[in-house]
């Protein structure tokens, strides 16, 4: 901290700097490998550079300085007190902490001292929300050294590389070559080429408003070496949240108007760091969006209170940054990391023998016979197939699809006046749990009778029922008329599977139809964002459909994988053009006896394209009994399951879903009869 003192003093040297602007400071300690930020040649490595000045040679220091602000906005400094042993023990220290297995990073730990930030940017909101550093548990070394060295309050970690928000930068960056910085005069993208044991020194957008111009926050960017890893070790020095920033009194005048309006540096400073933690394409809130303009119809027009625009095409990027925490950047967040043996090998699903493909069109006896066959052999070898002359209109689908991706596209603040909760379950929902990790994905579920009555909860002896009613876009009628439609042809096809497969089982083709007389179906649009790091997580993790039968529209992209039930193996669903993939749930493997296969499935993600599927799950009435049925069991084959009754178990299942409870979700298998 001391040299940041040393540089403000020789400022305030030269352009008489209010002290308290600076106390108390908000500023942050980052720690940054390897450098993630924009990619581009070095192209340019200047033979003078930017200006490296000595700090123990102070004749005429503050011109220096003050020539280096104007003309680059950047400046090397030796000789600048920070002792060199206390910097080689952090280098190390910080490299250490890098290694770190994920996981491992991913956990850190909170700790006790809060600095104060608004909570939100709202300009008229005036809560605040406290922040406090988080340390890597188990590594108290990494901690100790970097209070010493920075004296922060905040270790971050992973930043973007644009113009720095806050007033001044130092930067310590080993001898990598990267930093690059954009020439004031020129635009010219300059190596900033380091310079043994010195710091780098910048101006953020902050300074650049107080000196109206005069002294330059400079473009800056890192470009990724193939061959090293780079370190850096930057501290954001940010004045306190409640400054205004705005061009100084003294160093504006008649000649020289105030460029910028004022605004506070808290609620510049908040959206900007969210903006850093959360990977959206959208420009960070950027200190032009301050200029002052003739143009009164900006969105930030008024000098005293700023207040975002909705409308604006900024604001609807900004707003859904805030509220949405899917999407991270760098390392996800721990919640969606799976454990490593769970975790998706992308490049190994065999795909030599897919699921079957079954053609449902019939044109002769002998067919019909050929189909019950293939249903057989795929219901007990797979549990998975894919339909094809299925009799679902494509332009149906297709409008589905189109009104999925519309509603998954809405500004966050739109979905969640449709989210599920625990009192009307259906509706949006992003923060599902499968087995006990996050599924990076985003969902809208609906029930095909509406209402719906459920058991008002999983315990046996309560009797009570709950009335369940869909939650539906106001903005789009046809949202939901074009869903229903599709849910009737979806309905349609489920019963003839259905009794396709019971005759597959040598039974009466509707032996099964009564338990679906007051079906509980419901129908899900899922939306898989794009994921950076699709090795450690999932669209959905591993798991069995509940109910009888699923089946499920996939887009183009790919990524739904089942387990073979011969070897165990993950193999590919690779999307057939027009075919449904129908799956069978664990109600129809205890149906069955085990006859049938209820397969473990999971989706696996894409690190650029999103994906978007519709499965309709067919489930039983709630009061239906799930047990082997009588004619598939006899004294030489037994049941292998004690009855358990659907709605419970759907209930047990819907609210387990709903967070992430630290038990495994009843199964199908809790009530296996033990051989
Ligand atoms: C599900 C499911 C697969 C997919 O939602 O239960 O398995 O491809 N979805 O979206
Ligand atoms: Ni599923």
């Amino acid at each position: 901290m001391e040299i940041i003192r040393d540089v403000q003093l020789l400022m305030l040297g030269k352009l008489a700097f209010m002290k308290n602007i600076w106390e108390p400071s908000i500023s942050f300690v980052t720690l940054q490998s390897p450098w993630n930020s924009s990619t581009g040649l070095i192209n340019k490595v200047e033979a003078a550079g930017i200006p490296v000045i000595d700090l123990s040679y102070d004749y005429d220091l503050p011109s220096k300085i003050g020539n280096a602000c104007q003309a680059w906005g950047f400046f090397q400094v030796i000789n600048h007190g920070i002792p060199s042993n206390l910097r080689r023990t952090v280098k190390v220290l910080v490299k250490e902490f890098f290694d770190r297995p994920l996981e491992e990073k991913g956990k850190v730990k909170r700790d006790e001292d809060p600095i104060l930030v608004p909570a939100w940017c709202e300009f008229e909101d005036r809560e605040l929300r406290e922040l406090t550093s988080q340390w890597a548990a188990g590594f108290p070394e990494c901690r100790s050294v970097l209070e010493d060295y920075a004296s922060a309050p905040e270790l971050a970690l992973g930043v973007g590389c644009h113009k720095d928000g806050g007033t001044l930068t130092v930067l310590f960056q080993d001898s990598v070559l990267g930093l690059q910085i954009q020439r004031r005069s020129d635009d010219e993208w300059i190596s900033v080429r380091p310079v043994p044991d010195s710091y780098v020194i910048n101006l953020g957008n902050g300074m650049q408003a107080w000196t109206n111009d005069k002294y330059w926050s400079a473009e800056h960017r890192v470009v990724v070496n193939t061959q090293r890893e780079k370190f850096s070790i930057p501290l954001f020095f940010f004045p306190g949240h409640q400054v205004n920033v705005k061009p100084l009194d003294e160093l504006t005048g008649e000649q020289n108007p105030p460029l910028y309006k004022e605004f506070s540096w808290g609620k510049f400073f908040v959206p900007r760091n969210h903006g850093h933690f959360k990977n959206l394409n959208f420009e960070n809130i950027q200190i032009d969006h301050f200029r002052a303009s003739d143009n009164e119809d900006g969105p930030y027009n008024n000098s005293q209170s700023f207040s975002l625009q909705r409308d604006s095409q900024e604001q609807t990027s900004l707003k859904t940054l805030l509220n949405s925490d899917i999407r991270l950047m760098g390392s996800l967040d721990s919640d969606f990391v799976l454990e490593p043996e769970h975790r998706p090998n992308l490049n190994s699903a065999d795909e030599a023998e897919g699921v079957p493909l079954i053609d449902l069109s019939l044109s002769s006896a002998q067919t019909r016979e050929t189909l019950l066959s293939e249903i057989c052999r795929a219901c007990r070898d797979w549990g998975f197939f894919h339909v094809v002359n299925h009799g679902i209109p494509s332009n149906v689908r297709d409008r589905a699809m189109e009104l999925a991706k519309w509603f998954f596209e809405q500004e966050s603040e739109e979905k969640t006046k449709v989210r599920k909760d625990e009192v009307s379950l259906m509706g949006y929902h992003d923060g599902e749990y499968t087995k006990n990790v996050r599924d990076w994905k985003e969902v809208f579920d609906f029930f095909l009778q509406d209402p719906t009555v459920l058991p008002a909860s999983a315990d046996f002896d309560d009797g009570e029922v709950m009335i369940l009613a869909n939650r539906w876009p106001l903005n789009s009628p046809e949202f939901r008329d074009v869903l229903e439609r599709y849910a009737k042809e979806f309905e349609n096809l489920a019963f003839r599977l259905l009794e396709l497969i019971s005759t597959s089982l040598g039974l009466p083709a509707d032996r099964l139809n009564d338990y679906f007389k007051e079906h509980t179906s419901l129908i899900r649009l899922n939306y898989y964002p794009p994921c950076p790091q699709p090795e450690l997580a999932l669209g959905i993790n591993r798991h069995k459909d509940s109910g009888a039968l699923t089946i499920l529209f996939q887009d183009a992209v790919g990524g739904l994988q089942v387990c073979r039930r011969s070897d165990g193996e993950w193999v590919s669903v690779r999307p057939v053009p027009d075919a449904y993939v129908v799956n069978l749930g664990n109600s129809m493997q205890v149906w069955s006896n085990d006859e049938y296969w209820s397969a473990e499935h999971r989706v696996v993600l894409n690190r650029e394209r999103e994906r978007f599927s519709i499965p309709f799950f067919f489930l039983p009435a709630i009061n239906v009994p799930i047990k082997p049925l009588e004619e598939l069991t006899s004294k030489e084959d037994p049941p292998k399951y004690r009855e358990f009754n659907w709605g419970k178990f759907l209930v047990n299942r819907m609210l387990g879903d709903y967070q992430n409870l630290k038990v495994e979700d009843i199964q199908m298998d809790n009530f296996k009869v033990e051989p």
